[in-house]
């Protein structure tokens, strides 16, 4: 599926690998440990070669020498990696990480001596380069048969060895790191994978094998659906050749198991054509992305559970897929949800909604959580809105919404918060129904995350409208990939900082 890449952490002074990468800063500046390690020759002569070539050090810049004689390393290359930020900014050791990756000779083992000019970098930032590295070398081959080695659009090295101060705390630092950069991963892989392949009951076939980890599946098929109402979910699949399905999934790792826990929940149309409100053609393919939202959520439960995180925590996805068919649901169809409000369809295309809307009732029902956040690739209205840069972020409770734009300030999965206000929520009100599931063109981030608002039940809620950021994603350096896994970094830390413990 993905070739991961290996990383080893050794100690400073050990020679792992035909390629040694030095961090350099300003000006082409050495650290101690790398004077030590290459030898004051060796390190005069890099020096001179960084200046013949004007390598300023800026972060990111690389320059790779021949280690002639001279120095002492038994490395036949040097590559240099500027670590140079600008003046009160903190070094992003996750990208510097993902940085490196890319400076790499393909195919060549390297160590990475963990040290830049103001000494030896701390354990917790050793681990943040491996993730980095890891992250960045992600690529979803799965179906490429062909394009193999040289002509692969492959990561750089075979394997790294990262040579850390105190290696022994940099592993188990990094042990937790792994834990996420396998949820991550797992919610990069299902964002990638073709609609065909990745029908909603495959796609619970994927959260189920959480079970391994100690996560309790629980799968409603449309017959459980139907009984409990949900018929605002039921509604967007019923076109489908496809049966639905909703997936709970409950990680209990608190010290008291009956705690209350805290609930994500998770978008999942595996594909969406817009239904009978249909689609242009032109880029119709990226809708196998729609169900981002619930990639991440199984995503961020299993690095949860990977971990052993001290919290109580809910996932919950709702998977349908949304087509045109001689069954599929009308605009002007009116339905009624779990929650007894009826809702007026006005474009079948605004589907998402739908599915939240009874997943998120259900949820606060069953499991009265602490707050609960949504993640769902939701609107077009974000991406005009905000680009590719920052999620959507709407909330009803301040101190939530604190928390969560806090932890993207962190991981660097970044929100915006966006405002709600009842002169938003009345462009929702419907003729014919309690509710239309859609507001026209003005505002149409905000009256969608007002229509979900209308089914959290008064709980403590967040929305993240991530349809600029979890899929057709800018390279960035960390993600090559189309599916970026967002929010999986983002919600781990959420829970980390504020509900472990
Ligand atoms: N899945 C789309 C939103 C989307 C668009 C995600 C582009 C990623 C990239 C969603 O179901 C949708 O179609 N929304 C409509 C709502 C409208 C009909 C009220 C939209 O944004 O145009
Ligand atoms: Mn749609
Ligand atoms: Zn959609």
């Amino acid at each position: 599926m993905s070739s991961a890449l290996k990383v080893a952490i050794a100690g400073l002074d050990e020679a792992i690998g035909d390629v040694l990468v030095v961090l350099v800063g300003k000006d082409g500046k050495l650290g101690p440990e790398a004077t030590k390690r290459l030898g004051k020759a060796g390190a005069a002569r890099i020096a001179a070669a960084a200046e013949a070539e004007t390598f300023a050090g800026k972060s990111g810049a690389g320059l790779s020498l021949p280690a002639e004689a001279g120095f002492r390393d038994k490395s036949t290359h040097v590559v240099l990696v500027g670590m140079e930020i600008a003046e009160g900014q903190k070094q992003d050791f996750l990208k510097l990480g993902g940085q490196i990756l890319g400076k790499l000779p393909k195919g060549r083992n390297a160590s990475v001596l963990a040290a830049g000019p103001d000494g030896a970098v701390a354990p917790e930032a050793v681990a943040d380069m491996a993730l980095g590295m890891k992250l960045a070398a992600y690529r979803f081959d799965r179906y490429q048969t062909q394009k193999k080695g040289d002509d692969a659009d492959a990561p750089a090295a075979g394997a790294v060895t990262l040579l850390a101060e105190n290696a022994a705390a940099a592993r188990r630092e990094l042990k937790t790191r792994d834990a996420v950069y396998s949820g991550v991963t797992l919610a990069r892989d299902l964002v990638n994978e073709p609609p065909n392949v990745l029908t909603p009951t495959e796609f619970a076939n994927r959260a189920a094998a959480l079970e391994k980890l100690g996560v309790e599946i629980d799968i409603l098929d449309e017959k459980a659906m139907k009984k409990l109402g949900m018929r605002a979910l039921l509604g967007v699949g019923q076109g489908s050749e496809q049966e639905s399905r909703v997936v709970i999934m409950k990680w209990l790792g608190a010290k008291d198991e009956k705690a209350p826990p805290v609930a994500f929940i998770g978008k999942g149309v595996v594909f969406d054509t817009g239904g009978i409100s249909i689609k242009p053609a032109q880029g119709m393919e990226d809708m196998k992305g729609d169900m981002a939202g619930a990639a991440a959520v199984v995503g961020l439960m299993h690095a949860l559970a990977s971990r052993k995180a001290k919290a109580n925590v809910i996932g919950a996805i709702g998977l349908v897929e949304n087509m045109p068919d001689g069954n599929a649901q009308r605009p002007g169809d009116i339905v009624t949800s779990m929650s007894g409000q009826t809702i007026e369809i006005i474009n079948t295309d605004a589907e998402g909604r739908l599915v939240l809307a009874d997943v998120l009732w259900h949820v606060k029902q069953k499991y009265n959580p602490k707050f609960m956040v949504n993640l769902a690739t939701l609107t077009g209205a974000i991406m005009a809105a905000l680009g590719q840069e920052h999620a959507g972020l709407f909330s009803n409770n301040d101190d939530l919404a604190a928390n969560l734009l806090k932890a993207g300030t962190a991981t660097g999965e970044k929100l915006w918060r966006m405002p709600l206000g009842p002169e938003y929520d009345k462009i929702i009100d419907s003729k014919f129904a309690d509710v239309k599931n859609s507001g026209g063109r003005y505002g149409g981030a905000i009256t969608a995350a007002q229509f979900l608002q209308r089914f959290v039940d008064g709980c403590p809620w967040a929305h993240l409208d991530i349809a600029g950021t979890a899929m057709s994603s800018p390279s960035t350096d960390i993600n090559k990939s189309w599916g970026s896994g967002f929010g999986v970094r983002l919600l781990d830390r959420l829970v980390a900082e504020n509900y472990e413990g």
